[in-house]
């Protein structure tokens, strides 16, 4: 556990640009829950984004665009409170439809993100104007570029984002607009290697955070359902799975099962015993 001085250690902005500065990789994981925040925060992790990806790989939905205010609000305070020793940024996902509408919309519901336990917001996309408003009003933005699943039909599905010569300079073009709009942080999505090495290079003013995009930006995200083997639905090629929990709990609940159907399970040893004398009495 990352403590100091006996003190809990908090991440915070700062803490990723003097990473950055130092070229100290980042770590981010996606993830939703009290025990899983607190999981993630022992094992010493600098953010976490509660994101919209809940609904996909928490809720049964088959995308991100279900979710809703209320369920960003639950689980930002969820996460919030799994978060006692050792504490990271808490990223807050604007779901689809909180921050379209209007620069209005998008800072009440930023507030609301941010009373419900996020330090940041991030949102999808090129959204000037709305960054602006959100940075005016105190309010740190990490933009999400490159695969923003909350317009997977404009951009034709899940698919590798900036793979020409084009859409890779119009890609930093969008970064360097989104930075000069008030961006405290950039997340790229499903971007070629390459592309993501030379906007790395060039475009140093924030940290770029990737998934998806190589090793070469400042730091790296991964879903926690993926990374642990628990969301098998479908696999991402950047999805790697550093666990197999999925397989792990399958095999608790069958054998769960199989121990009640073969009469080992309770046992005494799981079973609480009444006093003698009571049970003559009942007798
Ligand atoms: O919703 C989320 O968890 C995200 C990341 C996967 C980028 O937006």
């Amino acid at each position: 556990m990352r403590r100091h001085g006996g003190e809990a250690l908090k991440t915070t902005l700062d803490t990723l640009r003097a990473m950055k500065v130092a070229k100290k990789p980042g770590v981010w994981v996606s993830c939703y829950t009290t025990p899983d925040a607190a999981i993630v925060a022992a094992a010493g992790v600098d953010a976490i984004v509660v994101g919209d990806s809940l609904a996909l790989t928490l809720l049964g939905h088959d995308s991100t665009l279900p979710a809703t205010m209320e369920m960003m609000e639950l689980f930002i305070s969820a996460t919030r409170r799994g978060l006692t020793a050792n504490i990271p940024l808490v990223i807050g996902d604007m779901p689809l439809g909180s921050y379209q509408p209007s620069e209005r919309d998008a800072v009440i519901n930023a507030c609301r993100l941010i009373q419900a336990g996020a330090d940041l917001v991030k949102l999808e996309g090129c959204m000037l104007g709305r960054i602006t408003a959100l940075a005016e009003a105190g309010i740190g933005v990490v933009a999400h570029l490159g695969l923003q699943p909350q317009m997977k039909a404009l951009v034709g599905g899940w698919k590798v984002q900036g793979k020409t010569a084009d859409e890779a300079r119009r890609l930093r073009q969008d970064i360097v607009r989104v930075i000069l709009a008030g961006a405290v942080v950039v997340l790229l999505e499903a971007v070629p290697s390459e592309v993501a090495a030379w906007i790395s290079r060039t475009v140093v003013s924030v940290p770029l955070y990737g998934i998806g995009c190589g090793p070469h930006v400042d730091g790296q995200l991964l879903v926690m359902s993926d990374l642990i083997g628990e969301f098998r639905q479908f696999k991402s090629r950047f999805a790697k799975r550093f666990g197999n929990v999925g397989e792990a709990k399958e095999k608790a609940v069958g054998d769960f099962v199989a121990a009640v159907r073969g009469s080992t399970f309770p046992d005494t040893e799981t079973s609480y015993a009444m006093d003698k004398e009571e049970l003559a009495k009942l007798e």
